[in-house]
């Protein structure tokens, strides 16, 4: 595996391999913050089964925090993520700098309207914006013909899809399924903030999500008392606060009143003491 900081020496070491055969070649890209988990190591595995050459980025991307959130906390450690990467057989670890990424005097952002401004977008108001900045120059830079981003953030996929379609970003965007803990739990880099006592309330999230799932599949399809079920079961536990439950169209975001069984995202995020946890179902296709 190469390791990577220069986006002019990443360009020079995929240019051989994108010229050898022309439109033969794939490319599959991971974006990643680090802090490596098994969701990250799915999304690798599959660029490993689907591409020829896989390559990973870590980058704790400034703009996609608000001040005040976790980034200066954002857990790091690259060295355990590098050999995690290389043990998966990883071609190139891509790890760009913050000012090449970010020189000073940057200015330019890529934003999807209103598909960033609902479900996180309501108190994460300029999150996605700074994705979608992240992700367009990433793509920019590695020219992948794949990319790979998980379910988990379900909203940062659709915007994320909406993005290459709109901007004509020659690049496959892949979605892959949450992966969780044997007790539930979506796997997350955020996860190591709980405490014992955090972690055993976060439970209530994925068991709520599932009840929901269960109700829906027994016929309960009205959005309302859906949400309603599941804020009952939340504020049953303490520590446990809901910032939003929302069932979706699975393509627009917007309001739903009906499950529609074929395209309806199913997303919540709740705050366990000071972490923010998402997690979602979806029904249908991304
Ligand atoms: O999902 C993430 O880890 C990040 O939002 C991403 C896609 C790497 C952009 O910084």
């Amino acid at each position: 595996m190469k390791t990577i900081k220069s986006f002019g020496e990443l360009k020079e070491l995929l240019r051989p391999f994108k010229c050898s055969d022309p439109g033969q070649r794939t490319i599959g890209f991971v974006p990643t913050m680090g802090f490596l988990h098994q969701g990250h190591l799915e999304l690798v595995e599959q660029s490993k089964k689907e591409t020829d050459l896989t390559v990973v980025s870590i980058f704790v991307n400034p703009t996609q925090f608000a001040p005040g959130e976790d980034f200066d906390a954002y857990p790091r450690d690259l060295d355990r993520d590098a050999e995690l990467l290389k043990e998966r057989g990883v071609d190139v670890l891509f790890f760009p700098t913050m000012d090449d990424m970010y020189p000073e005097g940057y200015a330019t952002y890529v934003e999807v309207a209103e598909l960033g401004k609902v479900l996180c977008g309501k108190s994460r108001p300029t999150h996605f914006k700074g994705v979608t900045t992240i992700v367009l120059k990433l793509l920019n830079i590695v020219e992948p013909t794949h990319a790979y981003f998980g379910r988990k953030d379900a909203q940062q996929a659709v915007i994320i899809k909406k993005m290459v379609t709109d901007l004509n970003v020659g690049v496959t965007i892949r979605t892959i399924p949450i992966q969780r803990d044997p007790d539930g739990l979506a796997l997350s880099s955020r996860n190591i903030y709980l405490s014992t006592e955090e972690r055993a309330a976060a439970l209530v999230l994925p068991r709520s999500l599932e009840l929901l799932r269960k109700k829906i599949r027994e016929g309960m399809l009205d959005v309302d008392e859906l949400r309603q079920l599941f804020r009952r079961e939340v504020d049953n536990v303490s520590l446990v606060e809901i910032d939003y439950i929302e069932l979706v169209d699975l393509e627009s975001l917007g309001e739903i009143t009906v499950v529609d069984p074929d395209k309806t995202l199913v997303a919540a995020a709740v705050r366990v003491g000071k972490t923010r946890l998402i997690d979602n179902f979806i029904l249908g296709e991304i």
